[in-house]
């Protein structure tokens, strides 16, 4: 099942979500996360952004031509906790699903380590660097409630409000089925 994707300006996408109940079956809301992510030509996506406030998210960067090192970079990750973020901070121009049309450079560390459980329920505690770490960062990002564009500067944060304004209000041109708060 495609979920729509829930826009900016949503409550439940600036909520810390909460933790998935270990053993929980998640085949068929993984199943349905990928389904959404491939609908909208995504590489990352967060359970808050399809509406439920739970600490899930999946990545795919297998489709990438460009990006050589996430060709095997397709994983679930559930109840993560994030143990440390170092290295030096590098930026590149970052988008999400939830904010269509909006791309900004965010300055991230270029190095995570990570805690989490697979869909299957098995703990990992894992590296990452590079895209990869970006892409987790992104993701988990969301679970805690938080957006790329909050690291954005107040001058630029004020450059994008009507765009904000506007997505929060549907006014976007997607191709992807969308889900706007403040849409009458
Ligand atoms: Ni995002």
């Amino acid at each position: 099942m495609i979920y729509p994707i829930v826009m900016y300006g949503d409550a439940v996408l600036r909520k810390r979500a909460a933790d998935i109940k270990v053993g929980t079956d998640l085949t068929e809301l993984v199943r349905d996360m990928y389904e959404t992510m491939h609908a909208a030509h995504g590489i990352g996506l967060a359970a808050p952004q399809i509406g439920k406030s739970i600490r899930l998210f999946v990545v795919d960067g297998t489709t990438l031509d460009d990006e050589p090192t996430l060709t095997d970079f397709k994983k679930v990750f559930v109840n993560a906790v994030m143990l440390d973020e170092e290295g030096k901070e590098w930026d590149f121009e970052e988008g999400c699903l939830s904010i269509p049309n909006v791309r900004e450079d965010v300055w991230r560390h270029e190095k995570i380590r990570i805690k989490y459980y697979d869909e299957n329920w098995n703990l990992h505690e894992e590296e990452f660097d590079g895209m990869k770490a970006r892409i987790i960062q992104h993701e988990y990002d969301h679970i805690e409630g938080k957006l790329f564009i909050d690291y954005l500067t107040s001058l630029k944060k004020r450059m994008i409000k009507g765009k904000l304004t506007n997505i929060s209000k549907g006014i976007v041109d997607t191709d992807y089925r969308i889900l706007a708060p403040l849409k009458r």
